[in-house]
């Protein structure tokens, strides 16, 4: 006998509520940054945690932290079988915006509240997840809390360094975390029957369309490579020209190289997003440089091309120049395709809400990237102004991120009569 069914229709949100939610929410960030800044692990972000913990207790559900620090609202089902699940990150990246995410657990946390105020009594366990630190770390791993629920974390993972040389594993023992822990808290095979993700879309597709929903159907890959390139340090007014082995001229020409590979795939791109320069002094020819660098595809053939084009236009300027140049992959995920069977749900219910919609991939990287390797995983995109994100300018209408709770809402009351 499955769950009281309740209409679609009933299970709209109270916009006023979820409004307030992420006024509340966005309170929190670093103070003199521009937008928003809750970096994992920062005060702000711990701080925002905690209201997150709150709001989901007084949306009446039983909570708990695992061991890799996600925060896990249960509301109990008729049979403690699986679990369904929803939810998303709360941590954003420096001077970002306030949808990135939050949207996705405050819309989890509403939907918990819809289903008890329409005396909604699922068969599974509904589980919303505000999973702990998706945005890309100062060792340049993201989705920690998915990848440890998932087993998709290794030692080698926590023996990363930050430019100060302190490895992730010891800055989460500072906080407090386990990584032994860690890599011993995936979660048992079976114990979610399926996901499903709302996020703002963080590009133009849907507003340029003037789609209200868009349903993922791929999560591009991401492969992340620190390349150091090792120059010589030369008095900047006596080293001839062409004696000079100048590790920032060689990161400018390696980071055009960066461009033009990123303009070599459909939806396939590439950015350098930062970079380091030693000694840095005005009158020194710099000896060093780092620069930060990612390739992203839905396609896994363009980025293995990628990623050895990289390394050999990489390795013949070096040598071009007379310098040396060292990669440190730090991330190869592969895209994922989301289930063609949580692709349909998601269309018919909105079809069934007269809210319209389209099949898209996701450029941005997703927490459902992981979850979708242990259960049937989906993803519900909402419009973005203008396509901006990660930028205080990003923005998302909340009759638009309504129309995106409302469709989650009904999608899970399908998912879990499946
Ligand atoms: O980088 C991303 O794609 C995501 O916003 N973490
Ligand atoms: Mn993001
Ligand atoms: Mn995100």
């Amino acid at each position: 006998m499955h769950a009281k069914r309740v209409k679609h229709d009933d299970l709209k949100p109270d916009l006023e509520r979820l409004g307030h939610d992420l006024e509340a929410i966005s309170a929190f960030t670093e103070p003199g940054h521009d937008g928003w800044t809750r970096r994992v692990l920062s005060d702000p972000y711990l701080a925002s945690r905690a209201f997150v913990r709150q709001t989901m207790v007084e949306a009446g559900l039983e909570v708990h932290t695992d061991a890799a620090g996600n925060t896990i609202g249960i509301l109990e089902g008729r049979t403690h079988g699986s679990a369904i699940a929803s939810g998303s990150h709360t941590d954003t990246v420096a001077s970002g915006g306030r949808y990135d995410g939050v949207v996705g657990v405050m819309g989890a946390i509403e939907t918990a509240r819809r289903f008890q105020e329409t005396g909604t009594r699922l068969d599974h366990d509904f589980y919303v997840i505000d999973f702990l630190g998706e945005e890309p770390n100062d060792y340049g791993v993201s989705c920690v809390g998915s990848r440890v629920i998932t087993g998709a974390v290794t030692p080698e993972f926590f023996d990363k360094s930050s430019a100060e040389g302190v490895s992730l594993g010891q800055e989460f023992e500072r906080l407090g975390f386990s990584p032994a822990a860690m890599l011993d808290a995936a979660w048992p095979t079976g114990r979610l029957a399926g996901f499903v993700e709302l996020h703002i879309e963080q590009g133009p597709v849907l507003e340029r369309s003037g789609t209200q929903l868009g349903v993922v159907t791929t999560i591009a890959g991401i492969e992340r490579v620190l390349a150091t390139f090792l120059g010589r340090p030369d008095h900047a007014g006596t080293a001839a020209m062409a004696d000079r082995k100048d590790a920032l001229v060689a990161a400018a020409e390696a980071i055009l190289m960066v461009e033009q590979i990123g303009c070599s795939g459909e939806h396939s791109v590439a950015t350098v997003g930062s970079i380091d320069v030693e000694p840095g002094a005005l009158n020194v020819v710099p000896s060093l440089s780092r620069l930060w660098t990612e390739l992203r595809s839905p396609s896994a053939e363009w980025l293995g091309t990628a990623r050895r084009r990289l390394l050999s236009e990489f390795t013949d300027l070096a040598d071009r120049r007379g310098i040396q140049v060292d990669l440190e992959w730090l991330n190869d995920q592969d895209p994922v395709h989301t289930a063609q069977t949580v692709q349909d749900l998601i269309a018919g219910t909105s079809d069934s809400l007269g809210y319209s919609w389209r099949a898209m991939p996701s450029g941005a990287g997703h927490d459902a990237a992981h979850i979708a390797t242990v259960t049937p995983t989906g993803m519900i995109f909402v419009p973005s102004r203008g396509g901006r994100s990660h930028c205080p300018e990003e923005f998302t209408e909340l009759a638009d991120i309504g129309i995106g709770v409302h469709a989650l809402a009904a999608t899970l009351l399908e998912l879990d009569a499946r």
